[in-house]
């Protein structure tokens, strides 16, 4: 029995070691696990007037995604989260390597959760199966899965077939999956209709690469946004060109017209990256009741073994953002005003020049700037303790460009930026992370970033705004 008490004692103190994250990159305002490895968002919906997001979780592991399990949150205004249990775990024949990415519907109270169950065959070739399976819940914690799954084999398709974004118009389900196919050279996306959500056939493919667009496209995403359709996925496999496509994986969009009466896109417009930072992946979206299209995204990227992984903890997603279509065709991102719920104390700074110094509040706060667009413009956010430069943001009137540098191997990300009247510009700092709207939203810049302590805000000194200002944003979780 004394044995027995150490030994639960001993366990007890490590799960509460083990539990406790380091709060140094922990962020204040973004969702990210409670302990372990984040990564995709799934399952994102609108359930009995709360949001729900699942999204890829290892428990036990902060390290790597391990064989991964569904983990969720629910939220009132998609800041304030409340974790709940894990949702779905690895535990059946089909999804025994992973429960991976997929999304939901919900109808009659009941949320359906679609999902790729992923099998391990080590050592065969190929080395896996993916098949589409449906799970379900009606008091919104409780998940359980269809007895009859999977609902969809894709024989013709193996071995990588995956990740269902589901949708209903009219009377039918629509089903978008992404694929490799070619020998795993060349990536496309699938679409497969239902009458019952269980019975799914092949109808058309939306789109395909002809080898510049990479050999996977993960997380499809497809919905209409101002009169045409968006094709929103992540591919793999593309080449850098200039300062475009410099992540390992990219994600973008395609911006075309589909007929549902024969179910074919015809794109009108190149591929686009969606964000031009370092950390933006595998997005999903959902239209919710107020009829907004929001897309929320994992802020993180592959192989990147960022030192939180140090802390107890690795991913988080991104701010929340509504998307309208700009008459130019390109997709435009704001935060969910919602933002305004955690905005706390603001310091205000008028026509500032050169050099000055807004130290922020426990590394959160949303910073706003008006300058004038003939003028370059740098900004600093570093260390106080140091003034090491940790991020720098520079605009250049010349080149009509904008940029983030992060410092170290790769650090650089630039885009062209072509603002209309004076600059615009709103950041928002969380802990590790720094996430910049530029103009109305037609170009985002996000990326994470490590600093050894308290930062501040710094104008370099060649710069001056017409106006700075600093808004704390208070800690959510
Ligand atoms: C994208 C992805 C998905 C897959 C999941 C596995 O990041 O690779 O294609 O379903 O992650 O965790």
């Amino acid at each position: 029995m004394r044995n027995l008490y150490a030994t639960l004692t001993v366990l007890l103190f490590f799960s509460r070691i083990y539990a406790e994250v380091n709060d140094r990159y922990y962020p204040r305002y973004h969702l990210a696990p409670p302990q372990g490895w984040m990564n995709d968002p799934n399952g994102f919906c609108e359930f009995k007037n709360e949001y729900h997001l699942f999204y890829q979780y290892n428990p036990n592991s902060s390290l790597a995604p391990g064989t991964i399990h569904w983990g969720h949150a629910k939220s009132k205004d998609l800041f304030h989260w409340e974790h709940l249990p894990i949702a779905m775990d690895p535990d059946q024949d089909y999804d025994r390597s992973g429960v991976f990415s997929g999304s939901a519907i919900v109808e009659n109270e009941t949320m359906y959760l679609f999902y790729t169950g992923h099998v391990n065959h080590p050592g065969q070739s190929p080395d896996h199966e993916e098949h589409q399976c449906l799970a379900t819940s009606t008091d919104g914690i409780t998940v359980t899965k269809y007895p009859n799954n999977p609902v969809l084999i894709g024989t013709e398709h193996q071995p990588d077939i995956r990740d269902p974004k589901v949708w209903k118009h009219l009377d039918t389900y629509y089903m978008v999956l992404g694929n490799s196919f070619n020998n795993n050279t060349l990536g496309r996306v699938l679409l497969y209709t239902s009458k019952d959500k269980i019975t799914w056939n092949q109808v058309s493919i939306i789109d395909e690469s002809d080898g510049f667009l990479g050999y996977m496209w993960e997380c499809p995403d497809f919905f209409e946004l101002d009169g045409h359709f968006i094709l929103l996925f992540s591919p793999q496999g593309v080449k850098p060109k200039g300062d475009k496509y410099r992540n390992l994986y990219q994600t973008g969009y395609i911006v075309g017209d589909f007929d549902y009466s024969t179910n074919t896109f015809k794109p009108i417009a190149k591929f686009q990256e969606l964000d031009h930072g370092h950390d933006v992946y595998a997005t999903q979206t959902i239209i919710d009741d107020l009829g907004r299209r929001i897309v929320i995204a994992w802020f993180d990227m592959w192989d990147q073994n960022y030192p939180e992984q140090l802390d107890g903890f690795n991913g988080q997603m991104t701010i929340p953002r509504v998307l309208s279509l700009s008459k130019e065709g390109r997709i435009i991102q704001k935060p969910v005003p919602e933002i305004k719920s955690i905005r706390g104390e603001r310091v205000h700074i008028r026509k500032s020049a050169g050099g000055a110094i807004v130290p922020l509040n426990d590394n959160a706060a949303e910073i706003s700037i008006t300058a004038r667009s003939s003028n370059n413009l740098e900004l600093f956010i570093e260390s106080q303790n140091s003034s090491k430069s940790t991020v720098s943001i520079n605009y250049d009137s010349r080149h009509r460009t904008i940029s983030l540098d992060r410092g170290g191997n790769d650090g650089l990300r630039r885009t062209e930026w072509q603002p209309k009247g004076d600059l615009k510009i709103k950041i928002y700092i969380d802990a590790s992370s720094i996430e910049i709207f530029c103009g109305r939203g037609e170009v985002t810049i996000s990326s994470r970033f490590f600093p050894d302590g308290p930062v501040q805000v710094r104008l370099g000194d060649k710069s001056s705004v017409k106006h700075l200002r600093v808004t704390n944003l208070n800690r959510t979780v």
